[in-house]
């Protein structure tokens, strides 16, 4: 954004008519130009709702050696290598309490779990061209999974582990055809519910939905295999409450699909999750344009549609979770996605999707690649941390619908307040976003007596 941020005069007042709305007029002025628009917030009954920890970033496989346009962004931000140890990272995770984190990403789909009963040698990924997206299958050792664990419960973290759903299939022309061998994930399973590890989700498979990233699973053979992993979480948690969820299929929407595998496994799943890159490639110099125009951002408000009317349609009480969003794929790009002006993108997705009554949207990434919350080697946040725990800290459960008459750069979505608070004082959020070549970033408190 060439030209200064300046904090603009914006004043914005409350006043209450009725129950059923509250309006709100805004007057902003910049460099002498004086913009008029009205919110209203149709307060008296939500449109949908998110988790009190709607909040949720990912931590991905992915090996320094991933590059992209020549550029290699991940460092030691994988599973397998990111330094635990580090202070800020405990410090960012924490100040979320909890944070929702997500594990999994492209590699998942490749990864063996070094279990007791795993008669292979439990090693790492292998840069290696012929191979599936570009890399050997690796391995997550049974120490590292002991050190993640600990880190996550130090840090308050809610955990969503990602599994290989592609063991045991094999490939038929990019489909990948047979059964979930699920031995070596039951002993993950297992394995962790001995050790007492809490994990809040266990997710199966990564973008093989629809036509799929690399390989793709029929919504049938999906949904029986999500049905075995259901029966593996009552038997290895029998007696436990509450059960993790069981979450499936973390890949594109695909109408078709999504509404086959929904009515087929309707009482496997807890949640359903699926990815948006609407940015397209990070490689592209004109993602700020992208970001900056609401119609662009508009687009993405047809998938949220659908999903939900899918949803409401199937009679399940399945929820919907995006769950895993980067913006612009191929690890993102550079002083954009990890800039100031990522968050018009970032921050509007979340009061979208909430909207459409997502309940949770994990963020690409919390660590790695151009996207990160975190700097990749220094873990200091980028702009968009502070989004995200604003985000955290401000919006409660309950979504109200926003209509704003004037400019369409300007965005409202409101919220409930976080905090519980009687009926009779009703807080609400109004958050502004004001898109053009500088902005403002409003929260204002209102109350309704
Ligand atoms: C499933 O995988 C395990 C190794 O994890 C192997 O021992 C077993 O034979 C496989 N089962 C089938 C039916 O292929
Ligand atoms: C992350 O830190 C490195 C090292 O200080 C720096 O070169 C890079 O520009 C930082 N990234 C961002 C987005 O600030």
């Amino acid at each position: 954004m060439g030209s200064q941020i300046r904090l603009l005069g914006l004043c914005l007042w409350m006043y209450l008519s009725s129950l059923s709305f509250i309006g709100a007029g805004a007057v902003y002025g910049r460099e002498g130009e004086v913009v008029k628009g009205i919110v209203l917030v149709h307060g008296k009954t939500a449109i949908g709702r998110i988790d009190d920890d709607s909040v949720c970033a990912t931590l991905d496989w992915w090996p320094p050696q991933k590059c992209d346009y020549g550029k290699c962004s991940w460092g030691h931000a994988s599973l397998l290598n990111l330094d635990l140890n580090n202070k800020i990272l405990l410090n960012a995770v924490k100040a979320f309490s909890p944070l929702k984190i997500r594990l999994g990403g492209t590699l998942q789909d490749k990864v063996m779990y070094g279990t007791e009963d795993c008669r292979q040698p439990c090693t790492p990924f292998v840069l290696n061209a012929n191979e599936m997206f570009g890399f050997t299958q690796g391995c997550l050792p049974m120490y590292r999974w002991d050190e993640l664990n600990s880190f996550f419960q130090k840090a308050g973290a809610k955990v969503v582990f990602g599994l290989n759903a592609l063991a045991g299939k094999s490939m038929k022309s990019g489909s990948a055809v047979g059964p979930w061998n699920y031995t070596n994930a039951e002993s993950l399973i297992r394995y962790t519910v001995r050790k007492k590890y809490t994990i809040h989700g266990w997710e199966l498979g990564n973008e093989l939905c629809g036509s799929g990233i690399g390989a793709s699973v029929a919504a049938d053979q999906y949904a029986s295999d999500v049905a075995a992993l259901r029966n593996i979480v009552e038997n290895a948690y029998r007696g436990i409450e509450p059960k993790p969820l069981v979450i499936a299929p973390g890949g594109f929407f695909d109408s078709d699909w999504f509404k086959e595998f929904i009515s087929k496994s309707g009482k496997s799943a807890d949640v359903i999750t699926h990815h948006i890159y609407n940015l397209g490639p990070g490689v592209d110099d004109h993602l700020t344009e992208k970001i900056l125009d609401p119609s662009y951002l508009d687009g993405e408000a047809n998938t949220f549609s659908s999903l939900k009317g899918i949803l409401q349609s199937s009679s399940t009480s399945v929820k919907s979770w995006v769950g895993e969003a980067g913006g612009a794929y191929n690890s993102g790009h550079h002083l954009v996605s990890d800039a100031f002006v990522y968050s018009f993108w970032y921050l509007d997705q979340l009061g979208m999707s909430a909207v459409y009554d997502t309940r949770t949207y994990c963020r690409q990434s919390l660590i790695g690649g151009n996207y990160g919350l975190l700097n990749t080697s220094t873990f200091v946040p980028n702009p968009d941390y502070y989004s995200a725990l604003l985000w955290h800290r401000l919006m409660g459960g309950r979504v109200l619908l926003t209509t704003f008459y004037g400019t369409k750069k300007i965005r409202t979505y409101a919220h409930c307040a976080k905090e519980s608070v009687s009926k009779i004082l009703y807080l609400y959020m109004v958050y502004v976003l004001y898109v053009k070549s500088d902005l403002i970033l409003s929260y204002r408190k209102g109350s309704q007596y």
